[in-house]
C-alpha cells in the first residue's frame, strides 16, 4: 500500500501526520516543561512554540541540563542553495534568532553548493556557490550578530570541513546510507558521501572551540535523518551527541499536501525577493481556500480555517494570538471572506518583505564579517 506521507530531506509529499513522525524517526514530542524553560531564558516566549509549529526534539532536555550547568553550546543550521530562498526556509532561522539571543551561543550556518549540485542534473558547482552567496543574505537580513555568527560555503570551506567529513564517513557504512536516505545503486556516490559533510558542522564546534561542544539544530523535520547518523557517529569518535529542534512545514501555498518548495512549482511558493505585486497575485490565484463556493453560503455556514492557507501562513507570520484567533473565529462564523483573508494575509507578507528586502541588500556590504572560509 502506497504510504499517506513521505518525508525525506529532499522530498515531502503527502498530507504529514506529525505525531506519526514523531514515532516513525523516534523523536520526542516538545512538551511544555521544556518549552517554559527556554522561554525562560528567552525572557519572552516565541509564537512557534506556543503553537508547536516547533513541536519535536531530540535530547533537548540533556542540552539544557548541561547549559543550566554552565556548559554552553552551539547552534547549527544551513540551507542548501538550489533556488532563491522561500519564506518556508527561513521559519527556521527565525526561531534560530530567538534562541541564540536567548542563549547567546555561537551559531554555525552551513550553506551546502556541493550538495545541490550533487543532486540537481541541471545545476552546476558555479551557479549554486553563487546561490549560495545569495542565499546568506536572507539569512544575514534577519539580524543576527557577525560576532557569534559563522557561515560558510561548503566548497570554499571544503579543507576543513572534509577533515571531519571523512572521520565520519569511515563510520557509515553503504547500506545504513541507503536505510536512511533511500540511495539505490543509481545513487552517484558523491551522494552517498554528501551526508558526512552535513554532519560534519556538528563537530566543527567542538573543534574550532577545542573543547567538547554539544549542537543544537533548529531545522524543519525533513532533516531530521541526518541526525541519526550523526548522533550515531559522534560518540564513537568522542563527541557529544547533537541535540536538534523539529518545526513543521509551513504548507504550499496551493494546499496542505507536502511542504511549501521550489520543486512543487513556483506559484505555490512565495519568494523574500518576490514584489508586492507577484505576491498578491499569488495569494489571490493560488492561496488554497477554505470558503464556501457561494457568498451566501459562505455567510450561513462559515468557512475551514483548518484547511485555508492562508490561515494556516498567517498561524506562521501574525505574531499576535488575539488577532489570530479573531481571524479564526470570523473566518469560521462566515463575518470574513475568503477574499478579506487573502488580502490580511498579502498585507501581513508585503509588510514583512519590505523590510526583509532592504535589510537583504543592506547584508552585502555585511557578508564578510560572516563568512568563514579556509
Ligand atoms: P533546505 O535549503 O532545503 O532548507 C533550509 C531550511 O529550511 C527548512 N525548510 C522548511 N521549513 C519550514 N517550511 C518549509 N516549507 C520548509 N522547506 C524547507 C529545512 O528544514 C531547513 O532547515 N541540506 C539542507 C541544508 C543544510 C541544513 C543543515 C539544514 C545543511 N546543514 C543543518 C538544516 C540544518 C537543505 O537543503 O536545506
Amino acid at each position: 500500500m502506497a504510504k499517506e506521507f513521505v518525508v525525506t530531506p529532499w522530498e515531502v509529499t503527502g498530507e504529514v501526520d506529525y505525531n506519526k513522525l514523531i514515532k516513525e524517526f523516534g523523536t520526542q514530542p516538545l512538551n511544555d516543561e521544556l518549552i517554559k524553560k527556554i522561554e525562560k531564558k528567552a525572557g519572552k516566549g516565541h509564537h512557534f512554540l506556543r503553537r508547536k509549529i516547533f513541536f519535536s526534539h531530540r535530547e533537548l532536555d540533556i542540552l539544557l541540563k548541561e547549559y543550566e550547568q554552565g556548559r554552553k553550546f552551539a547552534l547549527y543550521t544551513g540551507r542548501g542553495p538550489s533556488g532563491n530562498t522561500h519564506l518556508g526556509h527561513i521559519i527556521p532561522w527565525m526561531f534560530t534568532k530567538y534562541l541564540q539571543d536567548a542563549f547567546d551561543v555561537p551559531l554555525y550556518f552551513q550553506i551546502t553548493d556541493d550538495e545541490k549540485f550533487l543532486l540537481k542534473p541541471n545545476l552546476s558547482l558555479e551557479e549554486t556557490n553563487k546561490m549560495g552567496y545569495e542565499n546568506a543574505l536572507d539569512f544575514i537580513a534577519l539580524g543576527f550578530d557577525p560576532k557569534k555568527t559563522f557561515i560558510f560555503v561548503d566548497s570554499d570551506y571544503a579543507k576543513t570541513l572534509y577533515k571531519i567529513a571523512i572521520q565520519i564517513a569511515k563510520k557509515v557504512t553503504g547500506s545504513s546510507a541507503r536505510a536512511v536516505f533511500g540511495f539505490t545503486n543509481n545513487t552517484n556516490i558523491g551522494m552517498y558521501f554528501w551526508p558526512a559533510m552535513q554532519a560534519a558542522p556538528c563537530i566543527l564546534p567542538s573543534i574550532l572551540e577545542g573543547r567538547k561542544v554539544r549542537t543544537l539544530i533548529p531545522a524543519a523535520i525533513d532533516q531530521d535523518p541526518y541526525w541519526r547518523i550523526v548522533r550515531d557517529v559522534a560518540p564513537k569518535l568522542g563527541y557529544p551527541k547533537t541535540a536538534a529542534i523539529h518545526c513543521v512545514f509551513l504548507p504550499a501555498l496551493t494546499g496542505p499536501k507536502g511542504k511549501m518548495s521550489t520543486s512543487t512549482g513556483e506559484h505555490s511558493t512565495i519568494f523574500t525577493t518576490d514584489t508586492p505585486e507577484e505576491v498578491k497575485k499569488k495569494v489571490n490565484k493560488y492561496a488554497f481556500s477554505g470558503g464556501k463556493d457561494t457568498l451566501k453560503e459562505h455567510r450561513k455556514k462559515g468557512g475551514n480555517p483548518d484547511i485555508d492557507s492562508s490561515y494556516k501562513w498567517l498561524s506562521f507570520f501574525e505574531e499576535d494570538d488575539r488577532k489570530l484567533k479573531k481571524i479564526y473565529n470570523e473566518y469560521k462564523s462566515g463575518k470574513l471572506l475568503s477574499g478579506e483573508i487573502k488580502q490580511i494575509l498579502i498585507e501581513k507578507l508585503n509588510t514583512f518583505l519590505k523590510e526583509h528586502q532592504k535589510k537583504r541588500e543592506k547584508a552585502r556590504s555585511q557578508l564578510d564579517k560572516f563568512i568563514l572560509k579556509d
